[in-house]
């Protein structure tokens, strides 16, 4: 069985958390995933999204510290992060671990490990991947319509808002979706390679087709990053997920 069989075989929920000889908690779980860009179809990568009430559950005590003082909607996706990306790690053969967050919020992967995170209101969506084969990426997931025209300036350059002005409105909202998850996507990897703060108005995002887009560089302020394509997939009728991944 592959790796996205086995994610779409596990159906239901089970938890059997137990503690071995040294008192250290081990959480066995499967929780019931969805899993995206299954046409990557590489054995060193492993992505999926999941309603966010249905990863809620036990996480580790270390990891419980990293959200301690949270508002309850950020404990929540914050759970539904580390639940999702812990099984994707372990369907990568990892062992479990508890994923603490650096002073910068960036998970802190286990050694061998690479991955991303992304939330929306209800959805998360994660990828996890053997760092040796894929040495960095960025997820990010979105609510269509999220990005209204009255936030465009903020996020999108001149040529990029010319671009969404000509199109219809529908088109317009699927465009700036997929466009600003984009630059979130590219953020997230970059930021794991460089530490560098990449503004928005930085980089340019250019739509190749339904499902691939790729970024450029406006400014030296954005890194060499901006290579590979970044893939988009419609989650639903109402999200739309885009993946960022170096070979
Ligand atoms: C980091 C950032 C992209 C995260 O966005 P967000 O609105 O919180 O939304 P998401 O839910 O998609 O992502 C959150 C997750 O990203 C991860 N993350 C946070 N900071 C990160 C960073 N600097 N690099 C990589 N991943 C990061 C975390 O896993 C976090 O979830 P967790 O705290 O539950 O583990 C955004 O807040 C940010 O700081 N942006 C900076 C500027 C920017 O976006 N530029 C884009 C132009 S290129």
């Amino acid at each position: 069985m592959n790796g996205s069989e086995l994610l779409k075989a596990v159906i239901g929920y089970a938890r059997t958390g137990f503690r071995d000889g040294c008192g250290h908690l081990h959480l066995q779980e499967t929780v019931n995933f969805c899993s995206l860009f299954s046409d990557l179809s590489s054995p060193h990568l492993r992505v999926a999204c999941a309603g966010i009430a249905s990863l809620q559950g036990v996480i580790f005590p270390e990891e419980r510290l990293d959200i301690q003082n949270a508002h309850p909607k950020r404990r929540r996706e914050f759970i539904a992060g580390r639940r999702m990306a812990r099984q994707l790690s372990q369907s990568l053969g990892f062992p479990d671990y508890s994923l603490r967050r650096s002073a910068q919020r960036t998970p802190l992967w286990r050694h061998g490990a690479t991955g991303s995170i992304s939330h929306s209101a209800t959805i998360c969506a994660a990828a996890v991947a053997r760092k040796a084969a894929i040495p960095a990426l960025g997820i990010d997931i979105e609510a269509l319509g999220r990005v209204r025209p009255e936030l465009w300036g903020s996020i999108f350059t001149e040529s990029e808002q010319e671009f969404l002005y000509a199109l219809s409105t529908i088109e317009a909202c699927l465009a700036a979706t997929v466009m600003f998850s984009a630059k979130e996507s590219f953020y997230k990897l970059q930021y794991s390679m460089t530490g560098n703060w990449v503004g928005f108005h930085d980089v340019e995002v250019k739509l190749i087709d339904e499902s691939r887009c790729r970024i450029a560089p406006v400014s030296s302020q954005a890194d060499v990053w901006h290579q590979p394509d970044i893939h988009v997939e419609r989650v639903g009728s109402d999200h739309v997920a885009t993946l960022m991944h170096m070979k």
